[in-house]
């Protein structure tokens, strides 16, 4: 018997070598463990044996089969891996051919109108010795109206519906807010730096308003500011004819009208034709043909001490760009809820890179 058990041993590794899929090995398997098995068909014999032959011949019956199952699961192993492997290498992909062609081809993302512009942007500032600052969105009262000439009851407040995280009647020190507007950089960078200066601070800011074509909660502005010796109306206009030539390629129709903002004097309003309807009136200029892109003025005396800058010495320009406004005037767009929308079908309108 012990010779039959050394045969099935060698057998079954012959068997097993020619096998090469799943069922095939669990067959086999099953043909010689199996309760009909060749295995159980040699034990059979074991009622006719001596008790010294059972010593010898149990131990290696199981051996036999313990052999037989390490076998099996390592040939399934090998063919388990043989498999992810062949689909590893069909799924290849060979980083250093990953271009440009392949990521537009499969749709690997992209740019965002607004980013688009605000890069462009920032490239023209930078070019004209501005430098680009960051602020918080979480902002206090102070920055945010205080130091910019808007105290406590001033009716300015109201133009600017603000997410508060105080009850904005409770007379908490300082109160916490989501910023309305960029202008809370200007108070940070003057006081960092020493005059003269210039620079622009894009970013997101939040008005709780009902929204329409024309109006987001969350939407993006862009800060500009320039203080030294002598500044004047003529800088002003200067800076902001040259944005707008570069960013619409084109001279664009403009208007200047005075406006009012507490933090500066004298305040403007700068508008451009609207380009989505030319001027002639639409959902977006509000009938007026005409669209508010670009606020700006002479910076009140009372911000510049609020940055720690004497009037007396220094003065200068600021003025808050509508970044969304700008994105929808130069692409055409006619409501201004798509921009943060997440809509794919939006966003793969624009160039990818
Ligand atoms: N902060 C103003 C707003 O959000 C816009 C603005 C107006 C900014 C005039 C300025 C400025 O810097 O000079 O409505």
């Amino acid at each position: 018997m012990i010779k039959q058990l050394e045969a099935l041993s060698q057998e079954f590794i012959q068997n097993l070598e020619q096998l090469n899929d799943e069922a095939g090995i669990l067959n086999l398997k099953s043909e010689f463990l199996g309760k009909k098995g060749k295995v159980s068909e040699i034990l059979k014999g074991l009622k006719d044996a001596t008790p010294e032959q059972r010593k010898e011949i149990g131990p290696k019956a199981n051996a036999l089969k313990e052999e037989i199952n390490k076998l099996v699961s390592q040939k399934l192993m090998a063919i388990e891996v043989e498999s992810v492997n062949k689909k590893l290498e069909k799924n290849k992909i060979d980083l250093s051919d990953l271009d440009l062609k392949y990521l537009k081809k499969n749709n690997h993302g992209g740019l965002h109108p607004r980013t688009i512009i605000q890069r462009e942007i920032e490239d023209v500032f930078l070019s004209m010795g501005f430098e680009i600052l960051d602020g918080p969105h979480i902002e206090d009262e102070f920055h945010n109206f205080e130091a910019l000439n808007i105290p406590e009851d001033h009716p300015a407040r109201d133009m600017q519906d603000t997410f508060w995280f105080h009850d904005p009647q409770s007379d908490v020190p300082n109160k916490k807010l989501l910023r309305t507007h960029t202008s809370t950089i200007q108070v940070r960078g003057m006081k960092e730096r020493t005059p003269p200066f210039r620079f622009i601070a894009p970013g997101t800011v939040f008005r709780c308003e009902r929204t329409d074509a024309s109006h987001e909660m969350v939407f993006n502005q862009l800060e500009g500011m320039m203080v030294g010796k002598d500044i004047s109306v003529g800088n002003l206009i200067y800076f902001m004819k040259t944005l707008l030539k570069e960013i619409f390629q084109k001279e664009v129709e403009v208007r200047l009208r005075p406006g009012f903002f507490p933090f500066v004097e004298p305040g403007f309003e700068l508008d451009i034709q609207c380009l989505i309807c030319k001027g002639n009136g639409c959902s977006v200029c509000k009938k007026t043909g005409w669209v508010e892109l670009l606020p700006c003025g002479m910076v009140h005396p009372n911000v510049l001490k609020a940055g720690g800058i004497d009037p007396e010495e220094h003065n200068g320009f600021a003025f808050g760009l509508g970044l969304d406004r700008l994105v929808m005037m130069r692409y055409g767009i006619d409501d201004i809820r798509h921009l943060n929308s997440g809509d794919l079908r939006f966003n793969h309108q624009f160039k990818a890179f």
